[in-house]
């Protein structure tokens, strides 16, 4: 999907990286077909030395090469990087977007291209299990969407979406979401032990719990309710704990968390304007 094009990263972290070892790993392209660019030369000898790409510290000759660009600064850094490489993006380069809470008006505006295409992934992606949701405007052809595809996947799974206030939903559901689960382990593993376990034995004991429940409510394809009820026994232990957890109002607590994310999104990407 990828053979025969040029791929760029301006901005060479953490995502850079997990997209660029997922690609190599799936052999969508070779290593000399890629450029990443970053402002630390050891950072780029580092990509170098471990999966052979080439790395530089100027944007521009990394968006001059690349035929698909992907954007992966943070997002108080783009404003800063869009009109440094606006000069060196040709008008018929795709560019991907992962920066958070940058709308596409905001990338098209800035390097004056029209195939655009805006990413939301999320932190698992570091390790190839992400769920990346994205969109493209309506000039990303059916080749440029299959090459975005192939790019984000290399993170995990990934959906693609019509609207793009679907990524603000999306920010808050699944972008967000890693840290939300990561409260829960937090505090159930707290849980277990102030019941007297080890750390580490409730860290096992929670990691593989969780790991478990979703294993079995995917390959069941049985609605949670479902899942729950089944071991939910008149007058039991899971009774007990659920009647605490209704008591302290966690559905709504979350319904309004994610309600909330969702609302900073929105609010943030009016603010991408300014
Ligand atoms: N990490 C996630 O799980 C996640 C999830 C969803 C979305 N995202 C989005 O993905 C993007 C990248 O995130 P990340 O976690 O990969 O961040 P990161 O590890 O901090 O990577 C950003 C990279 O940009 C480099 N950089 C700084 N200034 C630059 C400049 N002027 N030109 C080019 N590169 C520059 C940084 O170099 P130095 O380190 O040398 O400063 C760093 O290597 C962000 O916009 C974030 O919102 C990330």
């Amino acid at each position: 999907m990828l053979r025969g094009t040029t791929l760029s990263f301006i901005g060479s972290g953490t995502m850079a990286e997990a997209m660029i070892r997922g690609i190599l790993h799936e052999k969508l392209i070779s290593p000399d077909a890629i450029t990443a660019s970053g402002p630390r030369p050891e950072r780029g000898q580092e990509l170098r030395g471990q999966y052979g790409i080439r790395a530089v510290t100027d944007n521009c000759e990394a968006a001059r090469v690349g035929k698909i660009i992907v954007l992966s600064v943070k997002p108080q850094t783009v404003r800063k990087v869009l009109p440094e490489i606006r000069e060196a993006i040709a008008p018929d380069d795709l560019i991907i977007s992962i920066v958070a809470g940058t709308p596409i008006r905001v990338i098209k505006k800035g390097l004056g291209v029209a195939k655009v295409v805006r990413a939301m992934p999320n932190t698992p992606g570091q390790v190839g299990r992400g769920m990346t949701v994205w969109t493209a405007t309506p000039q990303v052809d059916e080749l440029g969407q299959r090459q975005a595809q192939a790019v984000l996947s290399a993170l995990g799974k990934e959906l693609y979406v019509g609207d793009e206030g679907d990524l603000d939903r999306a920010t808050a559901l699944s972008g967000t979401g890693p840290a939300y689960v990561f409260l829960f382990m937090e505090a159930l593993v707290d849980a277990g032990v102030h019941l007297g376990f080890s750390r580490r034995v409730a860290q096992e004991l929670v990691y593989q719990t969780m790991e478990g429940a979703v294993a079995i409510a995917r390959e069941t394809g049985a609605h949670p309710v479902e899942l729950r009820n089944s071991v939910t026994s008149p007058g039991g232990t899971t009774a007990e704990a659920l009647y605490q957890f209704e008591k302290g109002g966690l559905r709504t607590v979350v319904s309004k968390a994610v309600w909330a994310a969702y609302q900073r999104s929105v609010a943030l990407g009016e603010l991408a304007d300014e």
